[in-house]
Order: structure tokens, then C-alpha cells, then sequence
């Protein structure tokens, strides 16, 4: 897979806020690829800079932001873009979706002219064609009877619903990235199911790369190809969806699989991580993690730790590396 041209080069992205009481470090130096086609998530508590560094990528940001790095989209540099071309990429080479479909719609106007709308600002169609394009695109994701939904109004829809609709519409244009923001935090759990499976469907019918991001760990499991794991505005770790499930090398990732209920270890026990995580003014010197880590020791207060590849494709930031403990899927230490 290195080998491979990435789809989105990441580099050494970092955005701070200007804020009354000083600068904001909500993303420090992050540095990964996409890959055509593949599936990869985002994960970590509320926080860690999970939807700023995407945002940074699309210029959502409000002008407080102080942005900082690359980042390389199928060869055009995104981070300090014109507004205007920024806008010809964003919903039709890369588009969001967001948590809460309702702020996405505008309550006046039709889903259908809505979906049309967004062919018709980057030229894809027009028009009755366009209308009609919406309602197939309504079919694809699972709206049922289309022809008649294209002309009701969001309020209209069902939460589930209007996220099917928020997917058509992402997908009008054909986009080579999906940046998936909690997609189903706001829905209740089976809808939450179907909604994933109507993104894998999309995904593999238009071959779209997918940047899913969520704090959900169980919603990642089946749908992603990889991992990468975010705290305090850096990737703590990254690797395979099995690597980092089953074989996670970071203190942090191992604390936020014992904290979350997972279909595969019924009756197990959860363990909160303790502690908060850092003030974003005020991030501690050495590991954002020390202050909360079973592992910690002196080093990890001094200095931040690194990066390092602790198997093929498999990445962790942490002094104690090699030191830790085996990991078990119950959680206790082998
Ligand atoms: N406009 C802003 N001004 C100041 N700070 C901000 C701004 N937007 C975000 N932040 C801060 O940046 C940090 C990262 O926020 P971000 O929204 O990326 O978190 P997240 O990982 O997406 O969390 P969640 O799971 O809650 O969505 C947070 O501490 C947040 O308060
Ligand atoms: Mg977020």
C-alpha cells in the first residue's frame, strides 16, 4: 500500500485558535494518507481534533484558525486554497457528511431540489434531469418510494431518513472522498446499523474513499480498513482495524477498548480510563497521555514521545513502547 499514490496526503497539519484566553492547540503536526478506495477511521474521545483536522481540510474553519502543514488532494494543495476553488472541491471531489442531517438541509426547500441543487452548482446536470438524477439517488441509498419523497420537505423525513438523503446528496457528484462526521451519533442503534451498511453499499458501488470519523469504536469495526487514533491533537496510534482492535501497541487505545461496550467480548467489564483529557491551552510537555497513563514514567513528563512503526503498518506514539505489557481482549495482562 505505500507504495501507492495517496488520494490525500496529509502532513504535518496543525491548527491552533486565537482565543481570549490564549492559543488553542486543537491539532498538532498530523501526518497521514488516504488511500483510493479504502475506508479509514478516526477515532478518539471528545476533543482530541477529530472534526478540526478535517475541517482544516475543506476551509470550514472560522478565521480564528490558524492552520499550518499540507495537504495534497490528488495533487492540488488544499491547505491555504482560494475560497473559490476550495468550494469546486468540496461536494464534488470530497464531500461531508455530517452528525446532524437537519442543520445540513435548508427547511424550505425539497430534499429533491436540494440534491439538485448540489449536481447543478458543479454542473453535473440541470434541471428536470437533475430532479429525476435525485430521486435515483434517493432509490440507491434506501429511501423508500422516491419518485414521491424527492418532493417533500427535511422535516418530512425521519432522522434515519434524512441521513439516507444527507449520503444522497454527498454522492450526487460522484466524489473520489467522503469525510463522514459521527454519521449516526444522533441515530438510535439499528438505524445506526443500516446507515453504515447504505455507506458501505455507496462506497462500493462508486468506489469512493471513506474518512469515517466517530468516538464510536463499535461502529468502526466492520467498517473501516484502517485506524488511526487521536488524542490531544496528535495520532497516538495507527494500523490495520485488526492490529489496533485486537494487538493495540498504546497505553490510550488500550484504555478506550476497555471503555467501550464491544459486540465480541459479551459480559466483560468496562473500564473507564481516569482522569481528563488535556487542556488544549495548556498541553502538558511531555505526553498528552502521562497524566492519565498506568504505564507512566519520569520520561513521559519531559518529553513527547514519537511515532514508531512497532510492526508492518502498524504505528504507536509511546516512551514505553516495547516495555508494555501483552494486551488480551478482556483486558487483563497476559
Ligand atoms: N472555533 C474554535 N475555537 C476554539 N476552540 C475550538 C474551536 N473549534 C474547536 N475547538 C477546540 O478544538 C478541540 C478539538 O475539537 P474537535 O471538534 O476537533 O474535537 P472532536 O475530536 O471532533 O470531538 P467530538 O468527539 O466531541 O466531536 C476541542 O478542544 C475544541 O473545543
Ligand atoms: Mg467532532
Amino acid at each position: 500500500m505505500s507504495t501507492e499514490k495517496p488520494l490525500l496526503a496529509v502532513k504535518d497539519l496543525s491548527v491552533a485558535f486565537k482565543t481570549k484566553k490564549g492559543m488553542a492547540a486543537a491539532v498538532r503536526g498530523v501526518t497521514f494518507n488516504v488511500y483510493h478506495g479504502e475506508s479509514m477511521a478516526i477515532v478518539g474521545e471528545s476533543g482530541s481534533g477529530k472534526s478540526v483536522s478535517s475541517l482544516a481540510l475543506l476551509g470550514l474553519l472560522p478565521r480564528s484558525a490558524q492552520i499550518t502543514g499540507s495537504a495534497n488532494f490528488d495533487g492540488q494543495e488544499l491547505i491555504g486554497m482560494k475560497s473559490d476553488a476550495l468550494q469546486r472541491i468540496r461536494g464534488r471531489k470530497i464531500a461531508m457528511i455530517f452528525q446532524d442531517p437537519m442543520t445540513a438541509f435548508n427547511p424550505v426547500f425539497t430534499i429533491g431540489n436540494q440534491i439538485a441543487e448540489a449536481m447543478e452548482v458543479h454542473g453535473e446536470a440541470t434541471g428536470d434531469e437533475a430532479l429525476s438524477r435525485a430521486a435515483d439517488l434517493l432509490e440507491m441509498v434506501g429511501v423508500p418510494e422516491p419518485g414521491q419523497r424527492v418532493n417533500q420537505y427535511p422535516h418530512e423525513f425521519s432522522g434515519g431518513m434524512r441521513q439516507r438523503a444527507m449520503i444522497a446528496m454527498a454522492i450526487a457528484n460522484k466524489p473520489d472522498l467522503l469525510i463522514a462526521d459521527e454519521p449516526t451519533t444522533a441515530l438510535d442503534v439499528t438505524i445506526q446499523a443500516q446507515v453504515m451498511e447504505v455507506l458501505a453499499d455507496i462506497r462500493g458501488e462508486t468506489g469512493a474513499a471513506m474518512i469515517l470519523i466517530t468516538h464510536d469504536l463499535g461502529v468502526v469495526a466492520g467498517a473501516s480498513d484502517r485506524i488511526q487514533v487521536m488524542y490531544g491533537g496528535r495520532i497516538f496510534e495507527r494500523g490495520s482495524t485488526n492490529d489496533v482492535f485486537y494487538d493495540p501497541q498504546n497505553p490510550y487505545t488500550r484504555g478506550l477498548l476497555q471503555s467501550m461496550p464491544r459486540l465480541d467480548a459479551i459480559g466483560e467489564r468496562l473500564v473507564p480510563i481516569h482522569g481528563s483529557p488535556p487542556s488544549i491551552l495548556n498541553m502538558p510537555g511531555g505526553c498528552a497521555f502521562a497524566p492519565r497513563c498506568d504505564f507512566q514514567v519520569e520520561a513521559c513528563h519531559t518529553a513527547p514521545a514519537q511515532l514508531e512503526l512497532v510492526s508492518a503498518g502498524h504505528e504507536s506514539r509511546c516512551h514505553r513502547t516495547g516495555e508494555l505489557p501483552a494486551y488480551s481482549v478482556d483486558g487483563v495482562s497476559a
